[in-house]
């Protein structure tokens, strides 16, 4: 019999995109097919999704948003909980990966700090803040706590080569965690610390509250674009070359700043737990150096993001937040035993893990195309209506993805076809799903959904080939809105010069 897939690829049948019931972790929670075989998500059918939002479009199901959030916070906030010996716990939503002002007031709602990686995605946070503290919530808040805009305590900022003028922004409004990247962000920081006192901003005394970002050496994450604590990268400073100690001791000398804490991120779509247990004997082993060269013990230390999620029926079902939280208790517990330290309050920062799997990609299908790969081997090209510049992740990293037929179920016992869903760019990379079983009576017209976008595909959305980026729609209870509207003509070119 001739083979149906070219040699060295996966068996036909084999890259079928589950159902929502088979592989719930890999689809948003209230998505399920409807009694016509159509999907259903946040109550609406896709038929009512579609009228208000045509393809491409992104879904977003708000009361999976919330309760991921919820989950994230409650497990932090349980394993830390200082009645069982801790100092307290709290997970901070990684906003890069998909931040709009609803979806901040959404996480903050739901008990998580939100961490970001610029001037906007802060000002965005901030502006989350002033909406909930003016009571204009959707739904109850889990925790009143931090809601202030000038005490912005559940706000963090990092990343690397941060201006004096970014700094000077977290500073005033004292977000919880501002981290610090180099030894010149600890100078930036001290002069803004004095010019907020000269302007009556800070009180005389008042001290700015950083944070340290430290290269631990542990190298993570599933591809090298996105592994962030090995030596021979941007981040943070080496603890290994004893530049983080000499850097930590600056702070705690210099009479404007006040050392909060060590921050760590080791990398990002991260499954497996061991790199983060090692990551917090490194953390605690120099916050304990820090503690005997000044006498100084931090209060705090963040282990950053990076829980990974599944994209595929191949990938594992990722472990759960308690699981997470657990795992980094006990790893904590243990290293300050030993140290014979007091048990710091511990942050995390999962982006991925919070807002991918909420999120669905609505694409139609515009053309097909058979190709003879040889001895019998076929390949279908499935065109739709989006690409790389709505997903630049399968281009950038070789992600994969999956995708299913939403609109309809497949006819009984149609035969699966080895497919690739390519998008409508001028390049043959440009690739919204390289392999997937699809049904063989595919057509043109038919919708199909792809999971798990939520992180990272909006927020690293391009105009390529002018293309307007998608708009991103909520739904929940039954209604839908936008949390972002798609582009248009017109926001292109209010943009351009003469
Ligand atoms: N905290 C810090 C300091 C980070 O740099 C990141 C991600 C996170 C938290 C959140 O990581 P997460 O939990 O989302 O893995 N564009 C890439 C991912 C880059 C992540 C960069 N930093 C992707 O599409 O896979």
């Amino acid at each position: 019999m001739s083979p149906a897939v070219p040699v060295g690829e996966a068996p036909l049948g084999s890259l079928v995109a589950p159902e929502p019931d088979e592989r719930p972790d890999l689809w948003p929670s209230t998505l399920r097919r409807g009694a016509d075989g159509a999907l259903v998500v946040g109550g609406r059918s896709l038929t009512e999704v579609l009228a208000d939002a045509p393809t491409p479009v992104l879904v977003l199901d708000e009361d999976d948003l919330r309760g991921r959030a919820a989950t994230w916070a409650s497990a932090m906030f349980e394993e830390f909980w200082p009645d069982y010996g801790m100092a307290g716990g709290d997970a901070y939503y990684a906003g890069k990966a998909f931040l709009t002002t609803r979806v901040a007031r959404d996480v903050l709602a739901e008990g998580m700090g939100i961490d970001t990686a610029s001037r906007v995605e802060l000002a965005v946070g901030l502006r989350a803040l002033e909406q909930l503290s003016r009571g204009e919530a959707t739904g109850d808040v889990a925790d009143e706590q931090g809601l202030d805009p000038a005490h912005a305590t559940r706000l963090g900022l990092h990343g690397n080569g941060k201006t004096e003028d970014e700094i000077a922004a977290a500073l005033a409004h004292r977000v919880g965690h501002l981290v610090l990247d180099s030894a010149d962000e600890v100078d930036l920081a001290a002069s803004a610390v004095r010019s907020l006192r000269e302007t009556g901003e800070y009180a005389p005394d008042e001290t700015g509250s950083v944070m340290v970002r430290l290269t631990t050496g542990i190298h993570a994450g599933g591809h090298e674009y996105i592994a962030t604590a090995h030596e021979d990268q941007k981040f943070g400073i080496s603890v290994a070359s004893g530049a983080a100690l000499a850097v930590c001791r600056a702070v705690v000398d210099a009479p404007e700043l006040a050392l909060h804490g060590l921050h760590s991120h080791i990398g990002s779509q991260i499954t497996d737990l061991a790199g983060f247990r090692e990551a917090v004997g490194v953390v605690l082993r120099l916050r304990h150096e820090v503690a005997q060269a000044t006498g100084w013990t931090c209060p705090e230390i963040d282990l950053g993001g990076g829980y990974g999620i599944a994209y595929t029926g191949s990938d594992p079902v990722p472990p759960s937040p308690q699981h997470v939280a657990r795992t980094l208790a006990d790893a904590v517990r243990a290293v300050c035993a030993e140290l014979g330290d007091a048990v710091p309050h511990v942050s995390i920062e999962p982006g991925r893990n919070v807002v991918g799997p909420t999120t669905i990609t609505l694409y139609t299908v515009t053309g097909l195309k058979r190709v003879d790969l040889g001895d019998g081997a076929r390949r279908l090209y499935v065109s739709v209506d989006g690409g790389m510049s709505d997903n630049i992740r399968p281009a950038l990293y070789d992600a994969a993805y999956t995708a299913l037929v939403a609109n309809r179920r497949p006819a009984p016992g149609t035969a699966p076809v080895r497919a690739r869903v390519v998008g409508k760019h001028c390049e043959s990379g440009d690739v919204v799903v390289r392999d997937v079983d699809l049904p063989a009576d595919l057509a043109v017209g038919d919708v199909l959904a792809v999971p798990a976008t939520g992180a990272y595909g909006r927020s690293m959305a391009s105009n390529y080939n002018l293309f307007t980026r998608p708009g991103v729609a909520w739904v929940s209870g039954g209604e839908q809105g936008w949390l972002i509207r798609p582009e248009t003509l017109e926001d292109i070119l209010r943009l351009e010069g003469e």
